[in-house]
């Protein structure tokens, strides 16, 4: 049976764990060739091994590197175009937690680490990823990952929820400009997916916590922010660009407050820096308020 992504090339960021990977593998389901970028070395290697175990061995190649880090980003989509000749699909969706506290305790530092991977990162994505969609001359599906916490003040630590609104508004912003070229940007809001960020070392806890804001009776997994995507980066969306696609299990209809209010959240109650599953250890620090 034809894939729905037969003879595409895709590059994904964060593409060595949760949802990107889960993404990963459904596209070379799909019949997609697929690279994967991303910081952590040993799951971006696993990954690979996934998928050659799955019989995808020839169609999937990894490099590590870091989003907002311009070269690394370049020299991703020239892996694309080295070992399976063109891009077709770019999905910017490496990230991280990021500065976690009261505003008053959020470090400069911290905050432009969140910044820098989830808006950097997304920003030289889309730019690379549409240079070279533009010497193809054929069009091509961008995709980025926002978050619901990037659309309410609800559902996410502050530095995250502006970054993420910054993705959404990056995805409206390029659409325009990049719709004659037959470029389409679109972005995936996810709720509370089941991957090792929303875990952050706490499965149980943060699943019971995500669930009790949740309508749907369960979690969304990686899966589920797959689907969205081969819908995005197939030619099923073909007249949808500049979208975000919320996928979230009817949290956002409910109005979301994940984690609490003012101090008592859950996001205030200490302060410092979620590097997520970079593999790089995460700073903790006691609220002080900055007084
Ligand atoms: N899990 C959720 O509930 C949820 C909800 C909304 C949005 N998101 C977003 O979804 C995306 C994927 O997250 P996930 O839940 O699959 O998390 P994950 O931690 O399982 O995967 C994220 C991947 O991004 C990589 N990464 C982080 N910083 C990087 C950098 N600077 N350069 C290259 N790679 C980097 C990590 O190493 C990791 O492999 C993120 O943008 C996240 O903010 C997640």
């Amino acid at each position: 049976m034809a894939g729905r992504l037969d003879g595409k090339v895709a590059a994904i960021t964060g593409g060595a764990s949760g949802m990107g990977r889960a993404t990963a593998m459904r596209f070379l389901e799909e019949g997609a060739s697929v690279v994967i970028g991303d910081l952590n070395m040993s799951n971006g290697e696993s990954a690979v091994k996934e998928a050659g175990d799955a019989g995808f061995g020839d169609k999937i190649a990894f490099a590590r590197g870091d989003v907002s880090e311009e070269t690394d980003v370049e020299a991703l989509v020239a892996l694309a175009v080295e070992r399976f000749g063109r891009l077709d699909i770019m999905f910017n969706n490496a990230g991280v937690g990021g500065a976690f506290g009261p505003i008053t305790d959020t470090t400069v530092e911290e905050w432009d680490y969140t910044f820098d991977v989830l808006v950097r990162g997304v920003f030289l994505g889309i730019k690379h990823g549409v240079r070279q969609m533009k010497r193809q001359g054929d069009g091509g599906s961008i995709i980025n990952t926002a978050s619901i916490a990037g659309l309410s003040g609800g559902a996410g630590p502050t530095a995250y929820s502006a970054a993420k609104a910054a993705v959404a508004n990056l995805t409206r912003a390029t659409a325009a400009e990049l719709a004659q070229d037959r470029i389409r940007i679109n972005s995936i809001a996810p709720g509370a997916i089941r991957t090792p960020l929303l875990h952050s070392g706490r499965a149980a806890e943060m699943e019971a916590l995500a669930q009790d804001k949740t309508p749907w009776p369960v979690l969304g997994e990686g899966s589920d922010i797959a689907g969205a995507a081969v819908f995005l980066a197939s030619g099923d969306s073909q007249f949808v660009t500049g979208h975000t696609l919320v996928v979230d299990g009817g949290a956002l209809a409910a109005a979301p407050n994940f984690w609490g209010f003012g101090q008592d959240a859950m996001f205030k109650k200490k302060a410092g820096l979620n590097r997520g599953t970079t593999g790089d250890k995460s700073d903790v620090r006691d609220v002080n308020n900055s007084k």
